[in-house]
């Protein structure tokens, strides 16, 4: 949980709750909130009137709302969001094109970001001072990042400095983390990556330091090291549940890259006998994953690749050709509408969405934007100051770093 986030924290998001919106063969479509909120998950609580709206509603109060606040707020929309909500966003992206955005939107007085609660600590990390960043729904929070608490964190830095020593470990904590982890990296000589910029960074971290701590996600970390040629048998996994992450001295000695043991529920669903189910049925077909995917998975892909990779490999496809989607079912979903003229499916056969990225429901963006227009600001993230300052330092190695890697790309 972020205990350096101001305001109303979020609730940690257990497993349990992120299978609560798998369905076979279920549509998407949203339904009033009254009716989903019958999920067995935590909402927050929103007034009552909002929850009884219907799509129609909830579209002509967000759209007066909108026009009310004009260049006021800006919407920024992860791509798992749902249907009904990304077509609100005035910027999509994956995690690293909104924390760009967020950078860069000085002229809003309201970033609203239907995403996850790390994505808007980042956006509060990265936006000037006079911006606020909202949150529509407060539950909407990741089970991943939640999976390295900051004590748990802080106590396996202080174990790895008395077992290896000061400066022999850079940490490079994934975006999907609170702003107190990536405060740690700043304060630490780390740095951020994500999904499209994991082997850049974790190849920086190599030229500041011997060794790398990746968290929390064990399996792009490994997915990352094994790409960079970091030799299997020098990865090793932290896990914080046990004494020295059940890990001797020698281990952590012997080490380039410690993993710690955090994973996502989502991308984890995906297996190999589903990758080989769809090259039985479409021999053809390309197969793309996400590298939060265990290793297994990513190997017998064809390809991996973040969010935004994956968009740009399935529109740039040949007519015809056949696509087997390992990523969120929302964004999946949205790829096959957008591309009629090939075959877009997911590699697992259970709908199965993100259930905190679901969180945010129309009604939730409905009523923070009508509050925004009676002047009155609901539920804000705000990240203090001293944990704001370091986290900002570690992002901002992350864009530099990006910056000027593109730049030396670009001039070869
Ligand atoms: P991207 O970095 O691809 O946006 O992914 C974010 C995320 O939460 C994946 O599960
Ligand atoms: Fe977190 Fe996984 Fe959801 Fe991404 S898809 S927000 S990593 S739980």
């Amino acid at each position: 949980m972020p205990a350096k986030t101001i305001g109303v924290p979020v609730l940690p998001a257990s497993e349990l709750e992120q299978g609560e919106f798998c369905r076979p063969g279920v549509d998407l479509e949203a339904r009033p909130l009254a009716e989903e909120m019958g999920a067995n998950i935590r909402w927050q609580s929103i007034p009552g009137e909002y929850a009884r709206l219907d799509a129609a509603q909830l579209d002509a109060r967000i759209g007066a709302a909108r026009r009310a606040l004009g260049s006021r707020a800006v919407v920024l929309g992860h791509h798992y969001q749902r249907e009904e909500v990304i077509k609100y966003a005035d910027l999509q992206g994956d995690s690293f094109k909104l924390s760009q955005h967020a950078a860069s939107q000085a002229e809003a007085e309201y970033i609203v970001f239907c995403g996850v609660h790390f994505m808007a600590e980042t956006a509060d990390v990265l936006s000037a001072d006079h911006q606020q960043v909202i949150l529509p729904n407060l539950t909407a929070g990741c089970s991943m990042a939640d999976m390295a608490p900051t004590d748990d964190v802080l106590d396996c830095w202080d174990d790895l400095a008395e077992v290896l020593g000061e400066g022999q470990v850079a940490p490079v904590a994934y975006m999907n983390s609170t702003a107190d982890i990536k405060a740690l990296c700043g304060r630490n000589g780390g740095i951020i990556c994500t999904s499209s910029n994991a082997q850049a960074m974790m190849a920086w971290a190599f030229e500041q330091r011997p060794k790398v701590l990746f968290l929390p996600d064990e399996h792009l970390g490994r997915n990352t090291a094994l790409a960079l040629g970091v030799p299997e048998e020098r990865i090793v996994v932290w896990n914080p549940w046990k004494r020295l992450g059940r890990l001797t001295e020698a281990q952590l000695r012997e080490a380039r890259v410690i993993l710690w043991r955090g994973h996502c529920a989502v991308h984890t669903r995906f297996r190999v006998h589903q990758i080989d189910a769809a090259r039985a049925q479409f021999p053809d077909v390309t197969v793309i994953v996400h590298p939060e995917c265990t290793r297994e998975v990513v190997e017998a892909a064809d390809l991996n690749g973040s969010t935004e990779r994956i968009i740009a490999a399935v529109n740039g496809g040949a007519p015809g050709s056949v696509w087997a989607v390992g990523t969120e079912i929302n964004l999946v979903h949205r790829l096959q509408l957008l591309n009629p003229d090939k075959r877009v499916f997911c590699l697992d056969p259970v709908v199965c969405p993100c259930s905190t990225m679901y969180r945010i429901h129309p009604a939730y963006v409905a009523w923070v934007l009508e509050r925004l227009v009676e002047g009155a600001v609901v539920n804000r993230v705000e990240v203090e100051p001293a944990t704001k300052a370091e986290a900002r330092a570690s992002l901002q190695r992350m864009l530099d770093v990006t910056a000027a890697r593109t730049l030396a790309a670009a001039r070869d």
